[in-house]
C-alpha cells in the first residue's frame, strides 16, 4: 500500500488581530511572542515536527514581518557571526532549516478561513495537505509527539481527512467548530468518525461539547466543496462549512489528541500560554517557578 504523508502545511496568517490592540496595530498578531518565539514559529516547527517540509502562509496587508521572520537575516547573521556569537547564530538559522522551504500567497479580502484556505489551493495542488491556525498553541505531552505529528501518524492508517478536537464547556460552543461522532473504536479510542460538524452554534442546539482546534489533515476534495459554500456564520466562508459538505462524499474523522491547547486567539489563553511554557522553559524556568511561588495572590 502507498505509504500516506503529508508534505505541504497552510498557515491562514490573514486575520487582523483586533482582540490584541493596540499590540496588533502594526504588527501581525501571529508574531506576538510567548516567552522568546512568537506564535507562528511554534505552529511552523509543529508542521516541521510532523515532516511537512513546505510551508505554505496565507497572508494579508501589515504582515511583512512574518515573511521576514522566515527568511535569511544577512545583516543579523554577519553581525553575530563576527562577534562570535555562535549559539544565537545558530538559534538564528534555526528558524528556517534547509530542508525546509516557505511559499507566501495573498488573501486579498477578510472572506474566512475557508476562503484563506482555497487562496493556497494552487500551491497545495491535489495532495492531502495540513491547516495550523497559529492562535492555537497545542503542546504535545511531555516528550512526546507534537499533535499534528500524532494526526499524521493516524491519517498514514486512514487515508482521510482528520480534524483535532477537545471538549469545551457548553457556554463555549459559540467559539469553535462543534462536531457529532459516532463511538470509537476499543483499538483507537482518540479517533472517532464525524456525523456532523456546526460552525459556532449556540449551546442550546450544539449537537455536542466537542470543539475543534486549530489543527486539520485534508484531502484535496476539500477545495471543490468550499468552492460551493455561501458565506456562513459572520458573513464568512467558513472552513466548517466546507467539511460538513465533505462528509456527503468522504469520511472525515475527530481526533482527541494528547496534550494540551492554548487558546491564544484570547488574552486569557496567552497569558496561560506564557506562564505555562515560561516554567518549562530551560533557561528561564527555575527562576519563573520561584518568583511565581513568592507572589501574594490575593
Ligand atoms: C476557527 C474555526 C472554528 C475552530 C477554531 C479553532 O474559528 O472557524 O471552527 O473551532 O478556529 O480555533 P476562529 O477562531 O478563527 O474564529
Amino acid at each position: 500500500m502507498k505509504k500516506l504523508t503529508l508534505n505541504k502545511a497552510v498557515f491562514p496568517v490573514a486575520g487582523l488581530g483586533t482582540r490584541f490592540l493596540p499590540a496588533t496595530k502594526a504588527s501581525p498578531k501571529e508574531m506576538l511572542p510567548v516567552v522568546d518565539k512568537p506564535l507562528i514559529q511554534y505552529a511552523v516547527e509543529e508542521a516541521y515536527s510532523a515532516g511537512i517540509r513546505h510551508m505554505i502562509f496565507v497572508t494579508g496587508r501589515s504582515k511583512r514581518a512574518i515573511e521576514d521572520h522566515f527568511d535569511t537575516s544577512y545583516e543579523l547573521e554577519s553581525e553575530l557571526e563576527k562577534a562570535e556569537k555562535f549559539a544565537l547564530l545558530k538559534l538564528v538559522r534555526s528558524v528556517q532549516p534547509d530542508d525546509m522551504n516557505c511559499a507566501f500567497v495573498r488573501q486579498p479580502r477578510s472572506l474566512g478561513l475557508g476562503h484563506a484556505v482555497l487562496c493556497a489551493e494552487h500551491l497545495v495542488g491535489n495532495e492531502p495537505f495540513a491547516v495550523l491556525l497559529a492562535d492555537d498553541l497545542m503542546v504535545g505531552l511531555s516528550g512526546g509527539p507534537s499533535v499534528l505529528a500524532q494526526m499524521a501518524a493516524q491519517f498514514e492508517q486512514t487515508g482521510q481527512s482528520i480534524i483535532s478536537v477537545q471538549e469545551v464547556p457548553a457556554e463555549q460552543t459559540r467559539r469553535y467548530g462543534i462536531v457529532a461522532v459516532d463511538a470509537a473504536s476499543a483499538s483507537n479510542p482518540g479517533l472517532m468518525k464525524i456525523q456532523k460538524i456546526v460552525e459556532k452554534p449556540a449551546p442550546e442546539v450544539a449537537p455536542s461539547r466537542m470543539g475543534v482546534a486549530g489543527r486539520y489533515i485534508l484531502t484535496p476534495a476539500i477545495f471543490e466543496h468550499i468552492r460551493k459554500q455561501a458565506s456562513g456564520v459572520g458573513g464568512e466562508i467558513q472552513l466548517t462549512d466546507g467539511i460538513s459538505s465533505l462528509l456527503d462524499a468522504e469520511s472525515v474523522y475527530a481526533f482527541q489528541y494528547q496534550g494540551k491547547r492554548y487558546d491564544c486567539g484570547s488574552k486569557e489563553g496567552f497569558l496561560e500560554a506564557t506562564v505555562e511554557l515560561a516554567m518549562q522553559h530551560p533557561e528561564v524556568g527555575e527562576y519563573f517557578r520561584s518568583y511565581l511561588k513568592g507572589l501574594k495572590l490575593d
